[in-house]
């Protein structure tokens, strides 16, 4: 159990993303039908025969909503390759990859990945194919601004500004709405040389900048925005724990600081948008936040605190800036009482002044949620005063359920039942919003063409989504898979593969294949139903 804890804290408060799945010994849900016709029928034999069924959970048959709507997420430094050409400018993946090869599990970079800057085409293929709604994906700063700075027009790249405008006038040409993240963790690296990239308020300016060139830019293609991607990963793996770009290692202080930084950016580039753009456009602008879901070890108050402060310290940190101004309470009172007991004479979480509170306040058009795994907490004794980190400041002991499957890691623990937790959690902290599932999917370190195990997550998810919507009243109006194909995991590397189609790195084209999964998904986005046959 020791051992076990101290491998669930080191990787997910790193949340590297290496998952793979041991279809042999885990259970399956069981089903009422699965589908239509004969294809359903034999996936449903095929499942249940490679699987066994242990515990059955009922898949919800009502229809999706037509108020829900269904799509695909990527995101640029993952899949477009293409690093130094069409005039894009490094990122701090691209320098983070190439330096600290060990800190990559295969020791890959995101040179080329799937090369989809320059087959963005079949990308929009399979993408249709699978009847997908939406198409989340980013646009890379540093091909907009290979910099980074906006220093008017001679500074803007224009072979990157007409990819992207090419891109999303084909994605609205086939109906597929685009949904664009700003940000999804690739600083230029000139920002970080600079000044210390989020460490600096000053990133936040120039993040400002670039949105505002960007809403200017793409404004009539575009009506959902995204200013930044999980900015816990961005903080907490980036800057606190220094195991993702830009490694830098201030643990319980340099994620504070960056966490600050990316609100202020978000709020700026919020209000940019609402200020000059949203009567025309008519677009919404929302942060995306990730968390796990956490289940308290036990009904005991403690524990059921603990899991709650967990919850807190992972999407509030974020998330009650932008909904009520200002750190969540317990996250004030945890890191002001273990920065004085080391010593110090202010917290190591920085304050907001109060224009900064009333600049962040209510800068959200949506609630968001990039849900994987859930995870347990309990209550736990003081840590030593010499020892820093965030997980010492939250005070718990994070462990893994061992009753239920778990993909890659074992802090992989999959719960569909958390989903539908997490999103009633959003309603009651932050007010009945419209909620859009930003990313959810599995990944397995196998590429198996044939992936039962990814259509039973994605069907089991989906199930919880419809009773959040039908029986919790929960508005959930949107739900992005992760992803239409396998791309590159970050510090996973290309070994993880999160894809519905397979790409195979060695051959030259990056030839994408169609799993079992890519079928399953068309047909629910077609029949807008889990199972044979929906009331
Ligand atoms: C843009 O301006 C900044 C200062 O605001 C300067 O440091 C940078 O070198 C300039 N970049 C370009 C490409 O002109
Ligand atoms: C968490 O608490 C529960 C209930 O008291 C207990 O059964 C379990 O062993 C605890 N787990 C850890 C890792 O402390
Ligand atoms: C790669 O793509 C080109 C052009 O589409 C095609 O002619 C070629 O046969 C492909 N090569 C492989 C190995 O698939």
């Amino acid at each position: 159990m020791f051992y076990c804890f101290e491998f669930l804290v080191s990787l997910s408060s790193t949340f590297i993303r290496y998952r793979s799945i041991k279809v042999g010994s885990r259970s399956i849900c069981g089903q009422k039908s699965t589908m239509g016709g004969l294809q359903g029928l034999l996936l449903v034999l095929f499942l249940q025969g490679l699987l066994g069924s242990s515990h059955v959970q009922a898949i919800n048959n009502r229809f999706l909503p037509d108020s829900f709507k269904i799509g695909v997420a990527n995101a640029a430094p993952q899949i477009e390759g293409a690093w130094n050409e069409g005039g894009k400018g490094e990122t701090i993946w691209d320098r983070f990859a190439m330096t600290r090869p060990e800190m990559i599990i295969d020791r890959s970079t995101p040179e080329v990945a799937c090369d989809s800057y320059h087959r963005w085409r079949e990308d929009l293929a399979i993408i249709k194919g699978l009847n997908s709604q939406f198409y989340r994906l980013s646009i890379a700063w540093s091909r907009i601004l290979p910099t980074g700075y906006y220093n008017g027009s001679q500074s803007i790249n224009q072979e990157g500004v007409r990819y992207y405008k090419t891109l999303l006038r084909a994605l609205n040409a086939l109906d597929i709405e685009p949904m664009v993240t700003l940000y999804h963790w690739d600083l230029p690296q000139q920002l970080q040389d600079d000044f210390g990239g989020w460490l600096s308020p000053k990133v936040a300016d120039l993040f400002a900048e670039y949105a505002r060139l960007c809403y200017e830019l793409f404004g009539d293609e575009i009506r959902w925005w995204i200013t930044i991607n999980e900015p816990k990963q961005v903080c907490e793996a980036g800057y606190g724990v220094g195991v993702f770009a830009p490694g830098i290692f201030k643990p319980g202080e340099g994620n504070y600081i960056c966490a600050k930084n990316v609100l202020l950016a978000h709020a700026k580039a919020y209000r940019i948008y609402d200020e000059e753009f949203r009567a025309t456009n008519k677009g919404k602008v929302a942060m995306v936040i990730d968390t796990p879901w956490f289940e308290p070890g036990s009904q005991r108050p403690d524990d059921v605190a603990a899991a709650e402060r967990a919850r807190l310290f992972m999407y509030g940190l974020y998330g009650h800036p932008i909904y009520y101004g200002d750190w969540p309470e317990i996250v004030k009172d945890r890191v002001a009482l273990r920065s004085y007991g080391e010593g110090l004479e202010v917290s190591r979480l920085p304050e907001f002044t109060p224009e900064e509170k009333e600049l962040i306040k209510g800068t959200h058009d949506y609630l968001t949620i990039n849900y994987y795994a859930t995870h347990m907490a309990n209550a736990t004794g003081e840590a030593p005063f010499d020892r820093r980190s965030t997980y010492d400041d939250m005070n718990i002991i994070e462990w893994l359920n061992p009753a239920w499957p778990k993909g890659g890691p074992d802090w992989f623990s999959i719960w569909p039942m958390g989903l539908r937790k997490v999103l009633n959690w959003l309603k009651e902290t932050y007010g009945d919003h419209e909620i859009v599932i930003t990313e959810n999917g599995l990944s397995d370190n196998t590429g198996d063409i044939q992936d039962p195990h990814r259509i039973q997550y994605i069907r089991d998810h989906l199930s919880a989504c419809l009773d959040a919507i039908y029986e919790d009243n929960v508005r959930l109006v949107g739900y992005m898979a992760w992803s239409f194909m396998d791309d590159w995991e970050w510090t996973g590397g290309y070994g993880s593969r999160i894809g519905m189609y397979y790409v195979d790195y060695n051959s030259p084209n990056r030839t994408r294949t169609r799993k079992a999964s890519a079928l399953y998904f068309r047909e629910v986005c077609k029949n807008r139903c889990l199972v044979a046959n929906c009331v």
